[in-house]
Formats: C-alpha cells, sequence, structure tokens
C-alpha cells in the first residue's frame, strides 16, 4: 500500500470520544514500551507521527490517525506499565478493554511483544483474553534489529510453541523492526487486503 497521507485525528480518553467509527479501524496493542508508537511512524514513513519514547507510559491516550482517508490506524496506551498506581494501571486497563469491546469498526487488534524475550505472562493472558473475547488479532514480534536473526527466529518459534498449547491454529504473525522498517509491508498488505474486502462487501460500520 503507498501511504499518500497520514495524519493526527485526535486523542481520547475513552472510546465514547474517539472519531467516528465509520471507517475500518486498526489498532497496535501491547505492553509499554514495546515498541507501538514506533511502528506506527515506521509504517507510516513518517518520524514522529506518534510520539515515542525510551520511557515507558508514553503513550496515555487513544491515539487516531487517518490514512489515505478512508482508514483508521490507532496508538493505544501500553499495557502492564508497573510504574504508574494499581488504580491508574487499572483506569488504563478499563480504557483500553472498553474500547476494544465497543469500537465497532475496529477489523484487526495488532499485539506487539518483544522478540527479545521468552513469551511473556502478562502478554499471553491478554492473548488468551482476545481469543474468549472473539476479538480478531495479529501477533507482531517488535525489535528485530536488536537480535540475530537465528535467534530471533529461535524466539519466534518458542512463541508459537508456546501458544500451540492452548490455540488449534496460530493467528497472522508479523516479525518486525521499525528501526530497519522491516515487516512494515508485509501489515500494510494485509491491511489493504482487508480493506479491498470490506468495500467489495459493502461493509457499513454504521449499520
Ligand atoms: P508506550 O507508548 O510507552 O506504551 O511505548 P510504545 O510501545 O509506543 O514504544 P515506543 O514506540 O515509544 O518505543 C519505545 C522505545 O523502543 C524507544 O526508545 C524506541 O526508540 C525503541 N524502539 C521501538 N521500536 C524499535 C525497533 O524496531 N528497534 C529498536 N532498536 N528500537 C526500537
Ligand atoms: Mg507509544
Amino acid at each position: 500500500m503507498v501511504i499518500k497521507t497520514a495524519t493526527f485525528v485526535k486523542s481520547s480518553g475513552k472510546w465514547q470520544e474517539c472519531p467516528e467509527p465509520d471507517m475500518p479501524e486498526y489498532a497496535f496493542i501491547g505492553r509499554s514500551n514495546v515498541g507501538k508508537s514506533s511502528l506506527i511512524n515506521a509504517m507510516m514513513n513518517h518520524k514522529d507521527l506518534a510520539k515515542t519514547s525510551g520511557t515507558p507510559g508514553k503513550t496515555q491516550l487513544i491515539n487516531h490517525f487517518l490514512v489515505n482517508e478512508n482508514w483508521y490506524l490507532t496508538d493505544l496506551p501500553g499495557y502492564g506499565y508497573a510504574k504508574v498506581s494499581k488504580v491508574l494501571r487499572k483506569d488504563f486497563e478499563k480504557l483500553i478493554t472498553n474500547y476494544i469491546l465497543n469500537r465497532r469498526n475496529l477489523v484487526n487488534l495488532f499485539v506487539l511483544v518483544d522478540s527479545r524475550h521468552s513469551p511473556q505472562k502478562i502478554d499471553l493472558e491478554f492473548i488468551q483474553w482476545c481469543g474468549e473475547s472473539g476479538v480478531p488479532f495479529s501477533i507482531v514480534f517488535t525489535k528485530v534489529d536488536k537480535l540475530k536473526p537465528s535467534i530471533a527466529i529461535k524466539n519466534v518459534e518458542a512463541y508459537k510453541n508456546e501458544l500451540l498449547k492452548t490455540w488449534a491454529d496460530l493467528p497472522e504473525i508479523y516479525v518486525t523492526s521499525a528501526e530497519k522498517k522491516e515487516g512494515c509491508d508485509e501489515i500494510l498488505n494485509f491491511i489493504q487486503t482487508t480493506n479491498e474486502f470490506l468495500e467489495n462487501n459493502s461493509v457499513n460500520f454504521n449499520e
């Protein structure tokens, strides 16, 4: 997909405040600092469309970007950020889960996991919740530039094996680096194909 335009629309503190759900939407979720905002910028070919930071907890609101004037890309706050109070963490969790369960134009959730680590409980729990809630999702491994290719392959395989303990089928998997722009085209191709399918089938989110 060629990105002709990518613009920031708004930041929302509640799912009810998000833009009209009149176009297909794709959202990025994952632990704080996993690289959600960086990957959005890499895909959009834009240095700082989504705000990034070395300090976890940078994205605290739901950020909507309008792409090619016909679909939304959404940057969500990270989950599992230990340094905020328990109450605030619960608030973030509620914001995220309410958004996911109520946003009727949400077509696919990209769950980002750090390719450097073995499967983490918090990510596996979140993936489990997506499955149980019937939320369509894909898994995106981030920061592969930080690993030797052979280690990256090993880690991805270990993750797949962990998922296969619970799931009969694996979701779509993408291996990415925002730094090297790896895997961005694959994600964009998936979005393009899905958008074309929705258009050909005259899917209207307002109905
Ligand atoms: P929150 O908004 O806090 O939830 O974080 P986030 O998931 O949006 O992460 P962000 O994109 O802000 O990136 C966190 C840190 O990881 C930054 O210092 C980025 O430069 C770095 N980073 C992100 N993606 C990559 C990558 O592909 N390769 C490398 N080497 N560093 C990356
Ligand atoms: Mg962010």
